[in-house]
């Protein structure tokens, strides 16, 4: 095993990005509403507290979506599933259109509280209020106020890993291959 051990302004940022990568997470996309609506696939998402019910998402300060976002004051977040990694792949993708045409060729309906697009097929559904923002480095914090929620049924989830998409193995299955 190899132990770096290195000050924060020496970390290597290669091994910083495959170190991040090493946690696996779930995959949104978050979109705000209104005049020139916009969406992008993120991983930051995280749920923060139950009373108030808040969620956070990490936006870098150089996306599209830190602007929509930051003038909107209200988004939505859509939680993936297994069958969704296409979309995902449209919303990480900087060449897409911007506005109204990105959302073209996806599935979606405006959102009752924020107008914000919710991508059809997900597994749940956040609309949220600008809560607060934070300083996070080449990133912002935002944290959502819940506006509403609607969740499907148990899908499998569209993870994200080592930079790669997965899907889940059950547990089960796996100790019985
Ligand atoms: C799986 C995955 C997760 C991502 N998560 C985030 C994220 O949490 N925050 C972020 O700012 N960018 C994230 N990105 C990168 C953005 O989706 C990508 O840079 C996008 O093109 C930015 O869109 P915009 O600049 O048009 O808003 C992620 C990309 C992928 C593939």
């Amino acid at each position: 095993m190899t132990i770096h051990r290195r000050t924060p302004d020496r970390v290597d940022t290669t091994l910083l990005r495959r170190a991040f990568g090493a946690f696996a997470t779930g995959v949104t996309v978050v979109t705000v509403g209104g005049d020139t609506p916009h969406g992008m696939t993120a991983n930051s998402f995280t749920s923060v507290s139950l009373d108030p019910p808040l969620v956070l998402v990490c936006v870098g300060r150089d996306a599209v979506m830190h602007r929509a976002l930051t003038e909107n004051g209200h988004f939505a977040v859509s939680v993936l599933g297994a069958h969704q990694e296409p979309v995902a792949r449209h919303f990480a993708d900087r060449r897409r259109p911007l506005g109204q045409a990105q959302f073209d060729s996806t599935d979606w309906r405006p959102g009752p509280n924020t107008g914000a697009p919710l991508i059809a097929g997900a597994m749940a559904h956040f609309e949220c209020g600008l809560w607060r923002s934070y300083d996070g480095g080449d990133h912002s914090i935002f944290i959502g106020n819940l506006l509403s929620l609607d969740r499907a049924g148990d899908q499998d989830a569209l993870l994200f890993l080592h930079g790669q998409f997965r899907r889940l193995i059950p547990y089960r299955n796996e100790m019985t291959a």
